[in-house]
């Protein structure tokens, strides 16, 4: 079967993507040759099973957000040892980003680091999360607050595994599919689902290639993340990452239109992408303005406490630092009047 396959171009530690309904077939292919056990990270409700050819143990995390925490890293390291997975084996996360990225960071830090291979099951996952070796869990502090970077030794998004996603999960990941839109990625919305998925893959690809540890353009790809892990955070994550993702964009575009950056037709358009996607481009009424500032004083982004956007202007996307705070909680009140 042919796939499409994209290179994550880094060095020796390059890897490939491998995209396509069925992509899990190749699995076997992407797991170190000297590896001799294989530890499954997944989920009791992904219906996925994968085969690699050989010892494998299944070890289950948590089924939503709340898994993300360092509870759960030092459980699995705890099995991990307990099973005897060796620095040569290697860990294969089976699932969307809270496995990507807590497996991916429990490999990172057991033993000092073992290989990790993602099979991508959800389409937030496929085209974000395991992609360009973001590790990580939560603190009741913040969203992502700890972890590592970690680069896998190869990634499946096997888009098969997409028709078992609930309607809310697809939508969650068209919320970071539109981000990529405004990242110069222009007419997703009239590919196939796999030449969608590989074009996203694509793009976050050249953006880890030059920029592994988000010294510069790689922090683009948190758009509309300050005010949308806020939300995640305050509202217990009751909001999916992608959902939170798309009234973050909209947020952003509106801010950027209050500080002069933009105006109302390119507003406009970021209302119509997350729209179309079928996503609230309004903050939930209930959240407090002042307990979404606070949190997005402490987001990765800040460089000292300060409020930081990536926001659009006349030449696309760029990382805007010290951002006055009145005129972010105007532009919340706004939407959350
Ligand atoms: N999700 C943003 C990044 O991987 O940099």
């Amino acid at each position: 079967m042919a796939f499409r396959e994209v290179q994550v171009d880094l060095g020796e530690r390059s890897y490939p993507v491998v995209v396509g309904r069925g992509a899990r077939a190749r699995l076997v292919g992407l797991i170190p040759p000297d590896a001799r056990k294989a530890a499954v990270v997944t989920q009791e409700r992904i219906p996925w099973s994968v085969d690699t050819a050989i010892e494998q143990k299944t070890f289950l995390i948590g089924g939503d957000e709340t898994a993300k925490e360092m509870a759960t890293v030092e459980s699995l390291c705890r099995g991990f040892a307990e099973w005897g997975l060796h620095r040569g084996d290697v860990v294969v996360a089976v699932g969307g980003g809270v496995v990507t990225d807590v497996g991916g960071f429990a490999a990172a830090v057991y033993h000092r680091g073992v290989a990790v291979v993602h099979v991508a099951t959800t389409l937030l996952a496929q085209i974000d999360a395991a992609i360009g070796g973001k590790t990580g869990v939560n603190l009741p502090e913040g969203k992502n607050l700890v972890g590592a970077f970690w680069q896998p030794a190869g990634v499946v998004c096997d888009t098969e595994t997409l028709d078992t996603l609930p309607d809310r999960e697809r939508r969650s990941g068209l919320g970071e599919m539109a981000k990529y839109r405004f990242l110069g990625v222009e007419g997703l919305e009239d590919m196939g689902l796999d030449d969608a998925v590989a074009a996203c893959v694509q793009a976050k690809a050249d953006v880890v290639g030059i920029d592994e540890r988000e010294s510069g353009r790689r922090a683009l790809l948190n758009y509309g993340h300050t005010l949308g892990h806020a939300l995640e955070t305050s509202g217990s994550y009751e909001l999916t990452h992608g959902e939170a993702v798309g009234v973050g964009m909209v947020f952003a575009a509106h801010l950027a239109r209050r500080l002069g950056r933009v105006d109302d037709a390119r507003v406009a358009l970021h209302e119509q992408l997350v729209a179309g996607y079928g996503l609230a481009v309004r903050p939930p009424r209930q959240r407090r303005p002042e307990d979404l500032v606070a949190l997005m004083r402490r987001d990765k982004k800040s460089v000292n406490g300060d409020l930081t956007f990536i926001l659009d202007g006349p030449g696309g996307l760029e990382v805007v630092d010290g951002v006055d705070q009145r005129a972010v909680e105007a532009t919340l009140a706004e939407l959350l009047s």
